[in-house]
């Protein structure tokens, strides 16, 4: 068989542990898919960054539209990040240029998600994109295909480890949401961008790509009923905790007779309850369907190695030849919800 050959676009975090993990399992990737997976060539903003590994067996490209079009290119890896800008306009390349596309850009498919998927299904490629909702635990492939033959009623998770990371801090050491704040961008657990984080746009974004899957509807970013965490105070944690509660930051879709309700809000949750003692950077995803009843996912929401681990799982899906609806049924069948306001008891 052919090998498949990547261009990756966006060398931080992510596109670095793609790199590494393309390079380390080269072997265990071909006896799994029975081809060879390779990287032919890369983009980044700074070609002379020091990325703690060796690239120069691969060509260079400053643009990543270039690199998204290249004739040795197969699938293009885009790790960039950013709603619009060179991420949507190398994505939107690469469909019209003939190729499977793998990202990990929630912030872009969460607001032009249906566009790309109609351009990508009328293209015949793939666009996957596992590694955007809950980092290295397999949500997408859950849904699209394993519980594809039910009808989910509901979703409820914790999708934003660095959120869930303030949160626990506070609580164990007893400090303002400032000082931890001021902590974990320290530390560089934050996006460029903090508000994503702890405003719930990020967690948000994830939500809609999942509501869209699950309910059959067209991603609705909009309709999400949004809070962040910057108004939990140390006082708040310490009230849950006294009437045993934990505060998590909880994304919940569900479908009610009025229609699909989204939210993503700082909530009680019963403080013994797995999703109560979930620590730091940790995500849980809750499904439930009218056959499967519920199942609960739960691992690393976020860094290199997990991250690079969902991204693989899309190429590898690729390098097999299986190929899915962008949003688990075709783009165009996708509707518009009714959107529900949350009725809280
Ligand atoms: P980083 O900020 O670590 O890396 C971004 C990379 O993109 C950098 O290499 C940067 O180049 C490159 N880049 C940015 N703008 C341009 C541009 N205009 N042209 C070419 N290259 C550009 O991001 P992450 O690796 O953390 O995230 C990448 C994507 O993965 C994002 O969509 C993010 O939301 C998503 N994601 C990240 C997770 C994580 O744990 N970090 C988890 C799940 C999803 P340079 O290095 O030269 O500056
Ligand atoms: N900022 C995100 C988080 C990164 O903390 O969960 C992973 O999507």
């Amino acid at each position: 068989n052919a090998p498949l050959r990547l261009g990756i676009a966006g060398l931080g975090t992510v596109g670095i542990g793609v790199v590494k993990t393309v390079r380390q399992h080269s072997a265990l990737l071909s006896a799994r898919t029975g081809r060879d997976v390779s990287i032919t060539a890369v983009s980044a903003r700074s070609r002379d960054k020091d990325r703690g590994v060796n690239l120069s067996a691969y060509a260079w490209e400053d643009d990543p539209v270039a690199l998204a079009t290249r004739d040795d290119v197969d699938v293009y890896v885009e790790l960039m990040g950013g709603t619009d800008g060179p991420a949507k306009a190398s994505v939107d390349a690469a469909i019209a240029a003939g190729k499977d596309v793998v990202t990990a850009n929630k912030a872009m498919l969460a607001i032009h998600g249906q566009s790309l998927a109609e351009a990508a299904e009328t293209a015949g490629v793939s666009l996957r994109y596992e590694a955007a909702v809950a980092g290295g635990i397999p949500v997408i492939k859950a849904l699209t295909e394993g519980l594809a033959g039910n009808d989910i009623t509901r979703i409820v998770g914790v999708m934003n480890g660095s959120c869930n990371y303030i949160l626990t801090r506070m609580e164990s050491a007893g400090l303002s949401y400032d000082e931890v704040f001021a902590e974990a961008d320290g530390l560089g657990y934050l996006e460029a961008d903090p508000q994503l984080d702890v405003g719930g746009i990020d967690a948000a974004h994830k939500l809609a790509i999942l509501s869209s899957i699950a309910f059959g509807t067209r991603v609705d970013f909009d309709g999400i009923e949004l809070e962040g965490i910057e108004r939990v105070s140390i006082n708040d944690i310490r009230h849950a905790d006294d009437m045993g509660f934990k505060i998590k930051l909880l994304g919940v879709a569900q479908r009610t007779g009025r229609g699909l309700e989204q939210r993503m809000m700082p909530c009680l949750v019963p403080a013994t309850s797995p999703m109560g003692q979930l620590q730091g950077g940790t995500n849980m995803v809750a499904i439930e369907g009218d056959a499967v009843e519920q199942i609960v996912l739960r691992g690393p929401g976020a860094g290199e190695g997990p991250t690079a681990s969902a991204v693989m799982g899309d190429v590898c899906d690729i390098a097999r030849g299986v190929r899915l609806p962008v949003f688990g049924q075709p783009a165009a069948s996708l509707e518009q919800a009714d959107r529900a306001t949350a009725v809280l008891p």
